[in-house]
Formats: C-alpha cells, sequence, structure tokens
C-alpha cells in the first residue's frame, strides 16, 4: 500500500472550492472580480464550472458563445484557481425542447414533459446525443489543455428514467442481447403465470402504473436497463472528451444511495468517484444517527473507487433549502462534518455554490459568499477554517482507508427485496439494516468498506451481507471460496431466496449457502409493528455470546443442519428454535443471524467477531458514544481522526503508540479532550499486518 497519486500534479494536497454559475453575474465585473479574491480569502483552491451554463453557451442553436468562459478560466489560472469543467446536459436550453420535442422525457405514465426544470432529457434521443456531442467536442477542443482545467464534471447527477417510443426501443433491443430468445426471455420472467407470455418482442413494455407492472423480473430488468442506458449516455459524454486529451479525469456527482441507478455499473466508465452529501444535520439531538449514516454513504464511495481517494463534489457550506426545515449548522460542525468526509477518504471539500443567486429557485440555498456579498459572515468563516484545515492536514491526502472488513450494500438486491410482494409489504427495510450492521462497526472503530456482491472479497477478514436475498451467479462459489480460505461471513434471514432473475430458488433456502451456513431455513415469520419475540443466547455457546435481545419485523424459522446453534428464540411457538447460527467450514466460519435483532444485538455481536477475526479497532481503548475514530494511511504513517458528533465535550484514551498532534485538539497525557463538536487529527506510525 502506498500514496494514491492527487487529481493533478500542480496541487498538492486537498481540494477546496465549489460550483461556481459565473454566467448568473456576466453583467456585474465587480462580483466577477471580486469572486476570485475572496476564493483565496477563503483558501479554496478549485471550482467546477459550466454545470448548467449550456444556454449561456449556445444561447441559439449553432451560436456559440465561449469568450466569457475563456475570460473566467483564464483569471482562475492567473490567481491560481484550477477547474472541473462540466458538461452542460444536466438542463438544456428552451430553444432544443422547443426545436426538437424528442429530447424531452416521457414519464412512466407515456406523458411527455413540457420544457423546465432540469435532469430531464431522454438519454436514448439521437438528437440530444447529436446536440451534446457537439457541444463536449467544442468544449475539449476549446479547454482540455488551459492551465485551469483539472477534469472534467461531467453533466449533473444524472437520474430518472424516459419512457419514450425511443427508450421502448431501445429496452427492446436490449433484453434481444441479453437473453437471445422471447423463451429464453419469458422463462427467467417465469411469464406463464397468469399468461403474461410475450409472443413478440414488440409486445414488451416497459413498466407502466396502468399497464404491466406485476412481473418481477420486468421490473428488474428495466431498472438494470435504465442504468445501463444512463451509463451508455455518460460515455458517450466521456468520448469526445478523451478524443481530445486522454490525460484529463472524468468524474460525475452521484447522489449518495440514489435508488435509480446501480452507481456500480459506471466503475469502468469515470477515472474519479465523486458525490453530494447533504445529511439532515441537527434533526436530532445529537447529530450521531445522521454521522452514521453519512459514515457509511462516503465508505462506499471510497469502495466504488475501488478504494481510492473521492471527491466530495457539493455540501453546503450552511443550509440547503430542499430539506423540510433549514436548520443553521452550529459553531464547529461545518468544520466537523467536512473533516468527516476527509476521515473516510475524500481528497475534498467542495460546495453548492459559491456565490448565492439572486434569483430563481435556490436563492435561499446556503453558499460560500451570502447576498451581503462579503467575507463578514459566520458561513464565510467556517469556510475559511475549512480552508485552513485542510492546509494544515494537506499530507493526508493521497492517503486512503484500508479496511479489512466489509459490508453488502447491492443496489439490484435492493430493487429485487423491494419489489418483491412479501413478506412484509409495510417495510422489509433493507436500506436501514444494512445500515444497523454498519453502525455497530463504526461504533467499534472497525473500519469497512461498502461493496457489491460482484467486489473481490479476498481482501477481507470479515464479509457481511445482511438480507442477501438475490445470489447472482458465482456469488456463492465465491463466498464458499472466501469462508474456505478461512474468511468469516456473517448473513441474516432473508438470504438466497432468488437468482439473478428473481426466480426463487429450489430446493430450500438459503439456496446455494445452504453448505456453507450449514442450515435450512423453512419459513419466515413477519410480525406487524409493536409485536416482537426474544432472543436469548444459548449457555457455553462457541462464540461466548451472553445477551438477550428483541427481536422484530422478521424471524426466520430455521433448522441447524451442521451448524452450532448461538441463541435460540424464547417465544411463540418457535420458542427454542435456533436463531443465531455458526458453521466452521473449511479454515472459517459463517454466521446467520435469522430475525431481525435489536442494535444492542448488533453490537455485541460483532465484537465478539471482530476479536475472532483479529480485527483491530482504530485506537485500542473504548470510545465515548458519540465519537468516531476513522483512519488513513499510506502504508507507513496513520493519520487518525478523532470527530465528536456531540454537543457536549469528551475525552478519548489513546493507546500506547506515539501519537503527534496534525490539527484540532491536542493530546495531554495519552488523552485527547474533544470539544462539543470538536476534532483532532493525529499521526502515528503505521503498524504492519494489521
Ligand atoms: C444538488 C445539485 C445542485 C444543487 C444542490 C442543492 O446536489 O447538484 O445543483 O441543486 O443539489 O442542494
Ligand atoms: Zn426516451
Amino acid at each position: 500500500m502506498a500514496r494514491y497519486p492527487l487529481i493533478n500534479r500542480n496541487i498538492r494536497g486537498f481540494l477546496h472550492g465549489g460550483d461556481y454559475n459565473p454566467e448568473q453575474w456576466l453583467d456585474s465585473p465587480d462580483i466577477l472580480e471580486q469572486d476570485i479574491q475572496l476564493m483565496q480569502q477563503a483558501g479554496c483552491n478549485v471550482v467546477s464550472i459550466g454545470i448548467f451554463a449550456w444556454a449561456a453557451l449556445e444561447p441559439e442553436e449553432g451560436m456559440f458563445q465561449f469568450e466569457w468562459l475563456d475570460g473566467i478560466l483564464d483569471r482562475l489560472a492567473a490567481n491560481g484557481i484550477f477547474a472541473l469543467l462540466a458538461t452542460p446536459s444536466g438542463a438544456r436550453p428552451a430553444w432544443m425542447s422547443a426545436k426538437y420535442p424528442e429530447v424531452l422525457r416521457v414519464q412512466a405514465n407515456r406523458q411527455r414533459n413540457l420544457h423546465g426544470q432540469r435532469h430531464n432529457h431522454c438519454p436514448t434521443s439521437p438528437v440530444y446525443r447529436q446536440k451534446v456531442r457537439e457541444m463536449n467536442h467544442r468544449l475539449a477542443e476549446r479547454y482540455s489543455f488551459h492551465p485551469a482545467i483539472i477534469g472534467w464534471h461531467v453533466s449533473n447527477e444524472y437520474g430518472g428514467e424516459c419512457h419514450c417510443p425511443l427508450c421502448q426501443d431501445a429496452f427492446r433491443a436490449w433484453l434481444k442481447q441479453r437473453y437471445g430468445s422471447l423463451e429464453r426471455l419469458n422463462r427467467a420472467w417465469w411469464t406463464t403465470f397468469w399468461s403474461h407470455t410475450y409472443s413478440d418482442w414488440s409486445q414488451i413494455e416497459s413498466p407502466a402504473p396502468h399497464g404491466e407492472n406485476q412481473i418481477h423480473g420486468l421490473n428488474l430488468d428495466w431498472k438494470r436497463f435504465v442504468t445501463a442506458q444512463t451509463v451508455d449516455f455518460c460515455r458517450h459524454e466521456i468520448a469526445p472528451l478523451k478524443q481530445v486529451n486522454p490525460q484529463l479525469p472524468v468524474t460525475t456527482n452521484f447522489m449518495g444511495t440514489y435508488p435509480g441507478l446501480d452507481y456500480w455499473q459506471f466503475r469502468d466508465v469515470l477515472d474519479i468517484i465523486s458525490w453530494d452529501s447533504y445529511p439532515l444535520w441537527h434533526r436530532d439531538r445529537t447529530l450521531v444517527d445522521e454521522a452514521m449514516r453519512t459514515a457509511m454513504i462516503h465508505d462506499l464511495n471510497r469502495s466504488l473507487g475501488g478504494g481510492k481517494p473521492f471527491l466530495l463534489m457539493e455540501s453546503t457550506p450552511s443550509v440547503t433549502n430542499w430539506q423540510p426545515v433549514s436548520k443553521l449548522k452550529r459553531p464547529g460542525v461545518h468544520v466537523l462534518t467536512s473533516l468527516q468526509a476527509v476521515a473516510h477518504g475524500a481528497d475534498s471539500v467542495q460546495y453548492f455554490q459559491w456565490r448565492k443567486s439572486r434569483g430563481s429557485s435556490e436563492k435561499l440555498h446556503g453558499a460560500v459568499v451570502d447576498h451581503v456579498g462579503t467575507a463578514n459572515t459566520r458561513t464565510f468563516r467556517d469556510v475559511t477554517d475549512v480552508g485552513d484545515m485542510l492546509q494544515k492536514i494537506g499530507e493526508v491526502a493521497g492517503t486512503s482507508p484500508e479496511p479489512k472488513a466489509a459490508i453488502i450494500f447491492d443496489w439490484e438486491n435492493r430493487w429485487a427485496i423491494e419489489d418483491a410482494k412479501g413478506p412484509r409489504n409495510i417495510g422489509m427495510h433493507y436500506e436501514q439494516t444494512v445500515m444497523a450492521h454498519y453502525r455497530s462497526l463504526w461504533e467499534l472503530q472497525i473500519p469497512v468498506d461498502v461493496i457489491n456482491m460482484d467486489c473481490d472479497f479476498s481482501r477481507y477478514k470479515l464479509v457481511v451481507a445482511p438480507m442477501l436475498y438475490m445470489l447472482r451467479p458465482g456469488v456463492a462459489d465465491r463466498l464458499r471460496a472466501f469462508v474456505h480460505a478461512g474468511g468469516t461471513f456473517v448473513t441474516t434471514y432473508w438470504s438466497g431466496i432468488a437468482d439473478e432473475n428473481d426466480l426463487c430458488f429450489l430446493g430450500g433456502f438459503p439456496g446455494p449457502l445452504r453448505d456453507v451456513l450449514g442450515i435450512w431455513s423453512e419459513e419466515i415469520d413477519a410480525l406487524y409493528d409493536g409485536e416482537s419475540n426474544r432472543v436469548e443466547s444459548c449457555p457455553g455457546n462457541i462464540l461466548g455470546l451472553s445477551g438477550s435481545y428483541k427481536a422484530y419485523e422478521l424471524c426466520d424459522l430455521i433448522h441447524a443442519e451442521n451448524a452450532d446453534v448461538v441463541a435460540t428464540y424464547q417465544e411463540d411457538f418457535y420458542a427454542d428454535r435456533p436463531a443465531v447460527t455458526a458453521n466452521r467450514f473449511g479454515e472459517g466460519m459463517a454466521y446467520y443471524v435469522a430475525a431481525r435483532l435489536e442494535d444492542a444485538f448488533q453490537h455485541d455481536f460483532f465484537q465478539l467477531i471482530a476479536r475472532e477475526c483479529g480485527l483491530e479497532p482504530v485506537v485500542r481503548s473504548q470510545l465515548p458514544a458519540g465519537v468516531s475514530a476513522q483512519v488513513r494511511t499510506d502504508g507507513t504513517v496513520d493519520y487518525v481522526f478523532l470527530m465528536n458528533f456531540t454537543p457536549v465535550a469528551a475525552s478519548v484514551q489513546l493507546d500506547d503508540k506515539a501519537y503527534e498532534p496534525l490539527y484540532g485538539e491536542i493530546p495531554h497525557d495519552g488523552r485527547v479532550t474533544l470539544a462539543g463538536y470538536g476534532v483532532s487529527v493525529l499521526k502515528r506510525p503505521h503498524e504492519k499486518n494489521q
């Protein structure tokens, strides 16, 4: 393990800056002038520019004007500020929608949108693709070697789907490619049920509220197609950029766990992963729940990039204007939450947007420079503090966490679980369940990657797969090999139910995982909200688990075939039946947790599991509740981040490694006292073989 190359060799350390939309201010040269000076004052070294600038770049069809952008980029370069140049496909000019209605998206109810808003093009439309190619080609020709430009920000937050006739045809072509014959498609979709058999490709339509929406295989394939078509559109955008300068890296900004796109499919198309983070800070009295959720999404984005640093492309310097309540960040929270992204592997802190708009939909959204137009605001000082912090910890950029544990969060699995009818139509809670498992590892300071089921398991000691309902081809074999070679695998109820076409496995659940887990799941009991059972550990069980825990929502009724029983149900007709099992398989262990259990279980269970498989916490001491410890390393030096997500001071006992302060609270007598929302970044030598 060494350092990852930074995004550009002219930038040492972190990127700091934000979305810059100067096309709003072209008639105010004084403001544009002041922007540069304020950027320098705030310690900003990067902007994302041109994101929604199509109408300013091509005000009439074929009439291009780049001079304003030339001027801005030249001035940025002259002042040592870099730019990620956007392709403007996220919103298009009105003339285009008026002249070529096919670029307008069609909703699932088959109604074509009117012009308006953004993120609403048809990804298939040859006209839109042609317009995008031409624009991207011109931008690439003009700016690829501009000294300010360090990369491409392709489009903006891809999302949504189009049901127009062009997309229907593309969907059918995609299906032909996937299945080869209608007969195979009919079998994969189990269409004999309800006489849904297709006898001609033209009969296949995307799911519709007033049409077909009950064939799970169709629903799943439509979602796959939407991802494939979006990735294809993204690739189409990138081609003219790479043609001119293949060295310039490309990214597109993701939206966390946005359900509509399987972000894993973008892996081969992008050079850098980036995402836009807008947690509901201060929704609760402490930031802890939101910090845990956000931590997991940072880890997901780092994992999407194969472990290398990602960019925090957007965050708000103060508030959003679209959340239910626009609550201000309390003093210290902007530094804390920006540092959290860095702690999980971000090499940047960037904002939406640099200067607050005067009008239109985001005029009240937080920005670095407020309507008052000066540096004399709390938000501007917060941003300056982040600039100062990033400067002080500059040597951390290019390092990364190196987790030995992974948790699977898989989009296709999620789609299939949510689409299935039963066993609990009032909420299967896949994402929450993954987060509940993540939470215990976060509290135990065990760094984790958040992967999908296609990733390589062999680099981990522990793989956790809550509700692994779907098993794509080869996954069970790879899990079996992982455990056989000494890995520890933990999975739960509602795993090994269906294959990649959402066809249930015959011959007993959890399907092809039955032997490695040593259990057979015969049936599953779903509970109403408010109902519960109890699960109690068996005396002298192999794991050493000793508690009693509340079970709720889903209780799987299993038979321990080869596995040891760790805990049993206490109530109802299945009292005494196994609820947690452990199976030695080859050199490793496979655990099955049959019921949804309260957080206390996950905490106790993973504490024991971590010890069993030799997973080290970041700091070898118990942390106060609400304090998170993360680590980035280059294999020689560790950078330890201590972050207090509560408003009250907390004291952290360090272990006996040699710590040196880098930023924030300084250790005294082996302890670091963090103020409410306080942080500390420390350095220590890296211990090999952790
Ligand atoms: C998204 C968009 C931005 C802006 C912000 C507001 O992330 O990409 O253009 O609308 O939301 O929070
Ligand atoms: Zn379309």
